[in-house]
């Protein structure tokens, strides 16, 4: 969908627009007002937007006049042409790729918007107002900044001569997604049978990998299946941008630091891991796992740390044990192909693939069980999958969760953590259509 209406009015309407700020910058200290943000100090610009229309003598509807009136105070006190699409609850991503191109992601699907800025200066300037409240800055000397919103949203912006199209910023917005293992079933991300056996997992300090593409919902799964970690356990939580969000008591959330303007300084994943574990901590949760603190992450899951968690950038279950192997292996050269491939099935009993499908929602695709070793391959094998039978006339995905009828091996772990699952747990299969 567009917001707007169509070009040529689009057109007079920028104009009109861009001519009553030009007045009304050069009446305002615009400055210090954004820094005011008092509801008088709004009902003020809007009279004086009010009378700068007025005085063009131009016959605008009341519609039109409202629009430009809100706009600008957008503009004067909030981040411009974004407002509008920050206050869509259903918008989960603000994908602005240069001044006049900007995608955003609405109820899973990615499409484009005819919001536009005036120029690079205002795009920029949007940018430096979002990261300059979280304290961060943005210029030619640091060209790249992530931050977290006060809301919990990530954002990134990226400008030249980086970015060579002019300044970019991607919003990825917090509290758009399911939130509670409930809404997980009920979206159709998952099946109650293997949701029941995830949490189980998760209670018995099962260890899980979870996996998946860019926006799959790994942190999403990661967030919720954290939340059945029982109470009286000590977790660290280790982020690049703090993003989960867990409500036990006994909990302590690190985050990596970027480097200062002389590149100095920075913090990584590693060694808040290897600090974490000087902590006492029960497990361990990794946003994601993403290089050298891949082989500290091992160790620890193999020492004292079961049921520790991470996320992992892969697209099957076997492309995530590979990249997890070379992620290893770049800062343990030395160390022997079947130790790391051993390390990782001690350390790792369960796989969970998500995935984002084609009309926008995302499912668990797969999940598999890390059995052993036969010579020197890991062996795996799947306790449940999605298959996509093909898509329904309104463009959804069809499909079943299928259990593969193996009863993992895991479940004697279960048992002895007093955890028993009905074997009827793995006969069922739930069609998706
Ligand atoms: N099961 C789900 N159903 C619908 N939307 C979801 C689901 N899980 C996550 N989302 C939405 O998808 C988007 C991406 O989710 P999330 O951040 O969890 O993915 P990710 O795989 O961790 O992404 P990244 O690769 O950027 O780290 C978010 O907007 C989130 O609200
Ligand atoms: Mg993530």
């Amino acid at each position: 969908m567009f917001y707007g209406r169509s070009s040529v009015e689009q057109l007079n309407h920028e104009k009109f627009k861009a001519e009553v700020h030009r007045t009304l910058i050069s009446k305002l200290d615009l400055e210090k007002l954004s820094l005011v943000n008092s509801g008088q100090a709004r009902q003020a610009v809007a009279a004086m937007v009010n009378e700068i229309i007025n005085s063009h003598r131009i016959p605008l509807s009341f519609g039109e006049q409202e629009k430009i009136q809100a706009e600008l105070l957008d503009e004067v006190f909030g981040l411009g042409p974004l407002e509008p699409l920050l206050s869509d609850p259903r918008i989960s991503d603000i994908l602005v790729n240069d001044k006049d191109h900007v995608f955003i992601e609405r109820d899973g699907i990615l499409q484009q918007v005819n919001t536009s800025f005036r120029d690079d200066r205002h795009l920029l300037q949007i940018i430096d107002r979002i990261v300059s409240r979280v304290g961060r800055r943005v210029d030619e000397s640091s060209p790249m900044v992530d931050a977290r919103l006060p809301d919990g949203s990530r954002v990134n912006a990226i400008i030249p001569p980086l970015a060579l199209d002019g300044p970019a910023l991607s919003i990825r917005r917090f509290g758009t997604g399911p939130v509670g293992a409930n809404q997980l079933v009920e979206l159709k991300s998952v099946s109650p049978e293997m949701l029941e056996m995830l949490t189980a997992a998760v209670r018995a300090r099962i260890s899980i990998l979870i996996s998946g593409g860019t926006g799959a919902g790994k942190t999403t799964l990661l967030n919720i299946l954290s939340q059945f970690i029982p109470d009286n356990e000590r977790l660290i939580t280790i982020e690049d941008a703090a993003e989960l969000q867990l409500a036990q008591k006994n909990i302590v959330r690190l985050e990596t630091r970027p480097p200062n303007v002389e590149g100095q300084g920075a913090v990584r994943q590693r060694q808040l891991l290897i600090n974490s574990l000087r902590m006492r901590p029960d497990r361990i949760i990794i946003g994601e796992v993403r290089g050298e603190e891949a082989f500290d992450m091992l160790q620890a899951m193999n020492t004292g740390h079961e049921g520790s968690m991470t996320t992992i950038h892969a697209n099957t279950p076997r492309d995530a044990l590979s990249r997890l192997e070379s992620m290893v292996a770049m800062t343990n050269f030395n160390l022997p192909e079947r130790t790391v491939r051993q390390q990782m099935t001690s350390a790792i009993s369960i796989i969970v693939q998500v995935s984002r499908m084609s009309d926008g929602t995302r499912k668990v695709v797969s999940i598999s069980e890390i059995t052993g070793m036969e010579e020197n391959v890991i062996s795996m094998q799947e306790i449940f999958s999605f298959n996509r039978k093909g898509i329904g006339p309104d463009g959804r995905v069809i499909g079943a969760f299928q259990p593969s009828r193996i009863r993992p091996k895991f479940l004697d772990q279960l048992r002895m953590s007093g955890i028993f699952l009905s074997p009827s747990l793995f006969e069922q299969t739930l069609e998706v259509n």
